[in-house]
């Protein structure tokens, strides 16, 4: 018994070393994400992929909410103040009768970087 303890603790403690290499390996990918940003990923699209945006809203796909580019196709840059408020405070209305969840934590800038990111999609 006592002997196949050791065997199973000496097991494990070699796993920890494989482990270990990986981890070193896995900053490499985060290199690449900074990496892209600086190659021009629109900062609002980033904000867009970090939040819970995506859950409800797709590019060209009208989901729980509209699809970005109805929104790009229906604004002009005179309502990226109206919108980065709607999407801080939520709201329902402009599209039908489900509501937006408010983003109380945003801030408007960054509210507003989202919103010139969507209306880059104008076609
Ligand atoms: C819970 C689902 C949900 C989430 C999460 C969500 N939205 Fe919405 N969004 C909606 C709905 C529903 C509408 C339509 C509201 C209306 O009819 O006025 C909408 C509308 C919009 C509009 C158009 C507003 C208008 O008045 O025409 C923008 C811009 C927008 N969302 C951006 C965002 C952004 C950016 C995020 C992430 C920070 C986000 N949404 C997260 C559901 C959501």
């Amino acid at each position: 018994m006592i002997c196949g303890l050791i065997a199973i603790v000496s097991c494990n403690k070699k796993e920890v070393n494989p482990n270990l290499d990986s981890n070193v390996m896995l900053e490499e990918p985060v290199n690449t994400v900074v990496d892209s940003a600086a190659a021009g990923k629109h900062e609002g699209l980033a904000l867009i992929e970090g939040g819970d945006c995506l859950t409800c809203h797709k590019m060209d796909v009208r989901v729980v909410g509209p699809s970005y580019q109805e929104v790009a196709d229906k604004y002009t840059e005179a309502d990226i103040d109206m919108l980065a408020g709607k999407i801080i405070e939520g709201g329902k209305g402009n599209w039908g009768e489900i509501p937006m969840t408010p983003h109380a934590g945003m801030s408007q800038e960054n509210a507003k970087k989202m919103v010139a990111y969507i209306l880059t999609l104008k076609k």
